[in-house]
């Protein structure tokens, strides 16, 4: 039976969602023979198979085997856990201040289910995270984009454009931030831009969104202290998964905010879903009392590998024209190509070459934006297939110089 749908049924969220072009391109990354350096998904090789399947055991047969109801704030002792671990990052903070989300995805919707009304703008980076575009936009916001360079969005011009909102009348709300290894491009905030920009939220009323699902995969350097450890006024809501530390079908995450904000969004929370499985945050609690700290020595090891081969192929393949990114961590490199080459077009040639990248464009709110980039990941591939892949990719470029 056909049915059909007057579209005047939908709400008005429904009816601007549209389904990501990415989606569509990635179908086609599915063919054989085809080197994907396009996903963006942990590599399942990181996963503690046989600890997950110890803890399990263990949780089945403890006193609180996760299987009844829970609280909305999520498992106290999962909280206490990450409350010691946001030390790390300069955060100083208690369990109540912790929210345990189904991913940081839900994180970013019930941030944007207490604080966006239709038509309020939120600012982001140029290029930005698709999640949260996609998560923020179905409360009907305006985005306002903001460029950024290697050291992270550019403060200069937020307050420029912070300025010329405000000329015309106009007071946006949220900044939202991925300050460490950015996805897609890899950059890492530097100390000055986070200070500045505690600064510049304070003086123009925001509240900013620090999203941090790639900080632990940090391959060289020190940890940098979070924009939350300079927050005196409880205008930053954290995030943090371990989508990217344990696995990300467990779907655990955290909000880290203070007061009136927290509240809000696990008010938000019990209307949602009452609460995030408790089975997986019983495992995720005794996972990082037991094993986390072991396990992250493991992973760091297995992706620096990859990220040094990702590298070390670009300077062997790609032609003098390209630019790209040298993430310190994370999963993603960013490429540039010279401007007059369109990574959108180029797109089928790749494809027909064995190899697929996903297309810079797709992470711009401005259509006309990063035509000429493109975003390469190498936590997924096999090593030997990330040399193959880039040196296939490398050629492809060259055809189009
Ligand atoms: C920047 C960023 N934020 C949030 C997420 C979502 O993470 P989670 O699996 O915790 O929902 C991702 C996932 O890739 C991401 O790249």
């Amino acid at each position: 039976m056909l049915i059909y749908m007057d579209d005047s049924i939908f709400s008005e969220t429904a009816k601007r969602v549209k389904a990501s072009e990415i989606r569509e391109i990635l179908k086609l990354t599915q063919k054989p023979g085809i080197i994907s350096l396009a996903g963006g998904l942990p590599n399942p090789q990181t996963f503690p198979l046989e600890e997950i399947k110890k803890i399990v055991n263990d949780v089945l047969n403890s006193n609180n085997n996760g299987l009844q109801y829970g609280l909305t704030e999520g498992d106290p002792e999962l909280r206490q856990y990450i409350a010691q671990m946001m030390c790390k990052y300069g955060i100083t903070c208690n369990p109540d201040d912790i929210l345990i989300t189904s991913g940081s995805q839900q994180g970013l919707d019930l941030i944007s289910k207490i604080l966006i009304n239709p038509g309020d703008i939120v600012l982001v980076e140029a290029p930005s995270y698709l999640g949260a575009l996609s998560a923020f936009r179905s409360y009907l916001c305006d985005f306002v984009d903001v460029p950024s360079d290697g050291e992270g969005i550019r403060t200069d011009l937020l307050i420029e454009t912070l300025e010329t909102l405000k000329e015309d009348g106009k007071k946006p709300k949220i900044l939202y931030l991925v300050p460490n290894f950015h996805n897609p491009t890899g950059i890492t905030t530097s100390e000055k831009r986070r200070k500045e920009i505690i600064k510049i939220a304070s003086d123009y009323d925001l509240v900013v969104i620090e999203d941090n699902p790639y900080g632990e995969l940090r391959y060289e350097g020190e940890h940098l202290k979070a924009i939350k450890s300079y927050d005196t006024e409880g205008r930053v809501i954290y995030l943090g998964t371990y989508s990217k530390i344990l696995a990300p079908g467990f779907r655990i995450a955290w909000a880290l905010g203070s007061g009136e904000l927290i509240k809000k969004m696990i008010i938000a929370k019990q209307a949602v879903d009452l609460h995030t499985n408790t089975f997986g945050q019983r495992i995720a609690a005794l996972y990082s009392q037991n094993y986390l700290d072991k396990h992250l020595v493991k992973i760091l090891n297995f992706y620096r590998i990859k990220r040094d081969v990702m590298l070390s192929s670009l300077d062997e393949y790609m032609p003098n024209e390209c630019k790209w990114t040298r993430p310190e961590g994370g999963m993603f490199n960013w490429i540039e190509l010279p401007e007059y080459v369109d990574t959108k077009e180029m797109f089928k040639d790749a494809i027909n070459s064995n190899v697929a990248y996903v297309i810079g464009s797709a992470f711009y709110i401005e259509e006309n934006l990063g035509r000429h980039t493109m975003r390469l990941n190498f936590s997924f591939p096999k090593d030997e297939e990330i040399n193959l892949g880039v040196k296939r990719l490398s050629e492809v470029i060259r055809r189009w110089l």
